[in-house]
């Protein structure tokens, strides 16, 4: 009695375990993948901008030509810098370097850039490097 009770128990443990291990394994893939990295920064970045900046900002008012026009040929550091140093506005710096990253990434996404085949990169310099160029930024 007792054993087959031990029984079921490991096999309702194998079972809840099972699925968690594929997950894990998925995970795991996902973290050494750059493109898969670079996906989740930018969903990470959307669920940071609803979270922290969507009370304020629709998403149309981030994502329109007026925007394009504004920021396209700068650098994704001059984006980040910005909303790092200044918002949200009235609690500016309050998010980590991380998740400020995010949301430049999802920027860059809603205004028409493709995922990269990395995520951005937390070093300012190489940052700096990276130009915004939306399908409207004149080359
Ligand atoms: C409490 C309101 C408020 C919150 C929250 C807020 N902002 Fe702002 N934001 C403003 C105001 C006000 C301005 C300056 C006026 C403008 O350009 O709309 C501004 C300006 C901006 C600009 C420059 C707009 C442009 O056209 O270049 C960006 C980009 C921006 N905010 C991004 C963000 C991000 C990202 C967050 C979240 C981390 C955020 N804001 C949170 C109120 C807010």
């Amino acid at each position: 009695m007792a054993a087959r009770c031990v029984t079921r128990t490991l096999a309702i443990v194998l079972l809840a375990a099972c699925p968690l291990a594929a997950t894990r394994a998925q995970d795991a893939a996902a973290l050494t993948d750059p493109v898969a990295l670079a996906a989740r920064q930018v969903e990470r970045g959307e669920q940071w901008f609803r979270a922290a900046c969507l009370e304020c900002h629709a998403i149309g008012a981030v994502s329109n030509p007026d925007f394009r026009l504004k920021w396209g040929g700068r650098s994704a550091h001059d984006l980040f810098d910005l909303i790092s140093r200044t918002m949200p506005d009235g609690n500016p710096g309050a998010l980590s370097r991380g998740a400020y990253l995010a949301i430049t990434a999802y920027l860059m996404k809603l205004n028409g850039m493709p995922v990269a085949a990395t995520p951005l990169p937390a070093d300012s310099t190489a940052l700096g490097g990276l130009r915004l160029t939306f399908p409207s930024t004149p080359r």
